[in-house]
């Protein structure tokens, strides 16, 4: 495919002005509400690796390459940005690779389960969006399992920044089952308690204050945002959303 030019330019400027930080959330709290979460949901859905191997599909800095080791997978993380993928944290049981997800040439049936988080979101390009997920239904094996953590509101409202193309749940949902892939579970990611804390966090930066209650603010608002996620069906009411599917067999 041609180079998906924008996406990576925007990618390796971010990187060259905010280092590894760039793969996060530009807001700090906003990261540090949200990471406790994601990783609770993403250990709940696709569970311990026991020496399977995975994909990170867009892993920029590395931070979920090595968390997935750690939880026993045999990683390979591959993102689109050369800067990203220098500054990724090296560990034992992973490998970085260079390349757009589209374009990545590794054998058919190689990887067990695929994660993505909150990068196919960014594939801006309805064409390379649509060859991202030939390739990653093509790299898994049957009865593999692909995560992908994205915004993914019931309904999309308003203008998104350039960057990212925003799909409701509906349109994930159809864009990997028209691929033969099966849904296999759900969770949401944020709930009720992330407004009042971004509120307080909001609030405590105009006041010129890092006041350390919302420490205990946030740990209260987080453990609110656990229970929910665990209430089958609650789900719906998230806008972002960790969604599995599996690859039927062919
Ligand atoms: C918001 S960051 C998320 C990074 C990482 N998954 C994490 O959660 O820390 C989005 C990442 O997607 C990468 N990316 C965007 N389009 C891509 C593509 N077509 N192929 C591979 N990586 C891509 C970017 O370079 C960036 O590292």
């Amino acid at each position: 495919m041609t180079p998906p030019t924008a996406d990576r330019d925007y990618w390796e400027d971010r990187a060259r002005r905010q280092g590894p930080r760039a793969a996060g959330y530009s807001d700090a709290a906003m990261d540090a509400y949200e990471d406790r979460l994601r990783q609770s949901a993403i250990e709940r859905l696709l569970g311990p690796g026991r020496g399977r191997h995975l994909l990170d599909a867009g892993s920029g800095s590395g931070r979920w390459s090595v968390r997935m080791a750690q939880a026993g997978w045999l990683v390979t993380g591959a993102d689109i940005s050369e800067s990203l993928i220098a500054l990724a944290t090296p560990a034992p049981n992973v490998t970085y690779v260079h390349g757009a997800i589209e374009d990545l040439d590794v054998p058919a049936a190689t990887f067990d389960a695929v994660l993505s988080v909150t990068v196919l979101q960014h594939i801006t390009n309805d064409q390379h969006f649509g060859a991202a997920l030939d390739n990653l239904a093509r790299m898994l094996r049957p009865n593999g399992v692909i995560a992908v953590l994205e915004y993914a509101p019931l309904r999309v409202f308003g203008r998104m920044p350039a960057y990212m193309k925003a799909r409701s749940r509906r349109e994930w949902i159809e864009a990997f089952t028209s691929r033969g892939l099966k849904p296999r579970s759900e969770s949401g990611i944020r709930f009720l308690g992330h407004g009042p804390y971004m509120l307080a966090v909001h609030l405590a930066r105009l006041l010129g204050r890092t006041d350390p209650q919302l420490i205990a603010l946030r740990a209260v608002c987080r453990a609110l945002d656990l229970t929910l996620a665990r209430i089958p069906g609650l789900t719906l009411v998230a806008d972002v959303r960790l969604i599995t599917f599996e690859k039927t067999q062919q």
